[in-house]
């Protein structure tokens, strides 16, 4: 591919994402409290979230599921809580809204995330939603789970050696993530580290999702199994496809 046609696909993806994360935010009312997930495409979402809540005068307060998501709603003007402050305000700690990226997306709505070491977070805030709506781009959408991404695996990192070894006895194959501008390891905000696990199309995601959360010294992996309530597909022409839980 010429550097040219990469700037246009970069370009497609990018309006792709905006389009998604910019739909979501349409759905945010007042005195919503919403899980803000982590990445490019929900960054457009944060975005569009504090434009607004500014502009609407809309009471939101968001969870942040990393440090590079709170970073973002802070930039935003977007209010932040943690959840135990929302356990201490509400007699049941749920969420009105979630809203995530996701690596691939299969027809089931299951997912992969985690490429940017954020989906133990995002998987405790998703859980807690009434609403997880997956923001893509088309490049996400798989047949099957697998195809084209590893399965993110975070680890206690005296375990990364007796993971690997399981994960390999599930038929994967385990590289432990190193950092980029830092010398060794990948370390999550929580001071994990990932293993990226290779599988290949996987036939049963639900079943390898729970053999792997079975692994002692795994904190979580980046399988969401039945999560998802709804994925909005972006387009590069500004469009959006809905697709939901049927
Ligand atoms: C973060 O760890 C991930 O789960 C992201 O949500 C996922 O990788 C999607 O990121 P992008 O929106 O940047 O593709």
């Amino acid at each position: 591919m010429t550097t040219e046609a990469r700037s246009t696909k970069h370009e497609e993806q990018r309006a792709a994402k905006r389009a998604a994360g910019e739909a979501a935010a349409q759905l945010v009312a007042d005195g919503m409290r919403l899980g803000l997930g982590t990445g490019s495409t929900t960054a457009f979402a944060i975005e569009a979230i504090g434009r607004r809540a500014r502009e609407e005068n809309l009471n939101v307060v968001g969870v942040p599921t990393s440090f590079a998501a709170e970073r973002l709603a802070r930039e935003h003007g977007v209010p932040i809580t943690t959840l135990e402050d929302l356990a201490r305000s509400e007699a049941a700690l749920s969420l009105d809204l979630a809203i995530d990226g996701a690596d691939e997306v299969d027809p089931a709505l299951n997912l992969i995330k985690g490429r940017g070491a954020a989906h133990t977070r995002e998987k405790i805030v998703a859980s807690l939603a009434e609403r997880f709506v997956v923001l893509i781009d088309p490049s996400k959408e798989v047949d099957q789970l697998g195809t084209k991404m590893p399965v993110p695996v975070e680890v206690l990192p005296m375990a990364e050696a007796s993971v690997s070894k399981a994960l390999r006895g599930l038929g994967g194959e385990p590289v432990l993530r190193m950092g980029q501008r830092k010398d060794g390891p990948v370390v999550s905000d929580q001071g994990f580290w990932i293993v990226d696990a290779r599988f290949g199309a996987i036939a049963d995601p639900a079943a390898l999702a729970a053999a792997i959360s079975q692994i002692p010294g795994v904190l979580d992996h980046g399988l969401f199994i039945g999560m998802a309530t709804e994925v909005f597909v972006g387009e590069a022409d500004g469009s959006v496809r809905e697709k939901g839980k049927g």
